[in-house]
């Protein structure tokens, strides 16, 4: 095992496949954010949590970005149910949790409570604005929430990206056996840039390996899907990057654009897969306008170093500039904005629609290609 702990200071481990749930009648219909959040609650990607939010932790969460007990935590992971399911249930029993007839999980049902959801979502999204795509899943998932600890009966299907999925545990061993004592985490929702590239070599310079790890759970309709990203990232990577120090593994999460609030979360929980170091770059997990630039930056000095237990590596806004004939940031170039390829993912996309190709400047053309195909074979609001 990696000597880093894990948050909270013990991995969990709440899957048990051979549980029994045939004397539990009642059920929890799950949506796609719930089932992924009861898988990774089980394999302990979110370590310390065993289950959904209680209403104490809840309520800690939401207002100061931690558990009831301290522990640093700032996004809440609850269940939401109808009324009418919730009137059907009582605290102490258990339920089972399924999704299109197959049953995951067995919850035992703990509190029972109705979030006041305007402020969670003025203080976890920092917004009530419906535009924003976060704000509205929240707000659309039903209106009461359970809480209590779970176990997973089953695990979901591994057929898509099958060798990429891999638990908490798992990477920790693999980091072991790779002889990383410092591992990097990356997060990404995109595919990798140049930019991108840029700050991960950049840590590469002082860890030991990069753990990339590409969010695969439910994003937003525009963003590229996962299957065209995770093949971007194979050819990346077979030839951009030297194989003994850089490993891949999927995040199965949903993403929720809670920007600062969310980077802290993906640190802890990639803390729990194995990593030492963690990188924040520029408006991360942002969308829109909603976050400054280095807020997800600056959140961070809302916590001690012990507390987080994960260094970040913060960078600056990084792009190519055609003076210096390389990657830089305004911390390392001195020329002036006409000299600068600043291209966001969302250029690249409509880049991509309209049929015209991102310079090389900005992707690698083996990635321009993996994208340029998998637009080709989406639908064009996908
Ligand atoms: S995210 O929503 O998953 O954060 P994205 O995949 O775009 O979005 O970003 C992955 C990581 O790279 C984040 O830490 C983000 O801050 C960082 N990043 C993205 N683009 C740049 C850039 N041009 N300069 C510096 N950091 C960047």
């Amino acid at each position: 095992m990696t000597s880093i702990t894990a948050h909270g200071g013990v991995l969990i481990n709440r899957v048990d496949e051979t549980y029994s749930t045939a004397h539990i009648q009642k059920e929890i219909e799950l949506d796609n954010i719930a089932l992924s959040d009861l898988e990774l609650i089980a394999v302990g990607a979110y370590s310390p949590l065993t289950g959904f939010l209680n209403q104490e932790d809840y309520n800690s969460v939401v207002e100061r970005m931690r558990l009831a007990d301290g522990t640093v935590w700032s996004i809440p992971i609850a269940l939401p149910v109808t009324e009418e399911k919730a009137n059907e249930l009582t605290a102490g029993e258990e339920v089972r949790l399924v999704q299109g007839g197959v049953t995951y999980g067995v919850l035992t049902v703990g509190d029972i409570y109705v979030p006041d959801k305007q402020k969670e979502a003025e203080n976890v999204y920092r917004t009530t604005d419906l535009a924003h795509p976060g704000v509205k899943k929240m707000l659309e998932r039903p209106s009461v929430y359970v809480g209590g600890a779970i176990t997973l009966v089953k695990r979901t299907e591994k057929d898509q990206f099958a060798e990429f999925r891999l638990d908490p545990a798992e990477t920790r061993q693999k980091f072991q056996d790779l002889g990383w004592k410092t591992v990097v985490g990356f997060q990404t929702r995109n595919p990798v840039h140049r930019a991108h590239e840029y700050i991960q070599k950049a840590a590469l310079e002082i860890v030991d390996g990069l753990f990339l790890n590409p969010l695969v759970g439910e994003t937003k309709s525009d963003d590229i899907p996962a299957d065209v990203r995770m093949e971007s990232y194979q050819v990346l990577l077979k030839n951009y990057y030297p194989q003994d120090r850089v490993f891949l593994a999927v995040f199965p999460a949903a993403m929720r654009y809670a920007g600062p609030r969310e980077a802290i979360f993906h640190a802890m929980v990639r803390k729990n897969f194995g990593c030492t170091h963690f990188i924040v770059g520029r408006d991360h997990a942002g969308v829109g306008n909603y976050y400054g630039t280095y807020d997800a930056q600056h959140i961070f000095s809302n916590f001690t170093a012990e507390e987080l237990g994960i260094q970040p590596l913060f960078f600056e806004h990084s792009f190519y500039c055609t003076k210096c004939e390389g990657m830089a940031s305004s911390k390392t170039c001195p020329h002036g904005a006409e000299d600068r390829v600043i291209l966001s993912g969302t250029k690249v996309r409509e880049l991509l629609r309209s049929g015209q190709l991102p310079p090389s400047t900005f992707s690698r053309k083996e990635v321009v290609e993996v994208l340029i195909r998998g637009m080709q074979e989406q639908p064009v609001n996908a």
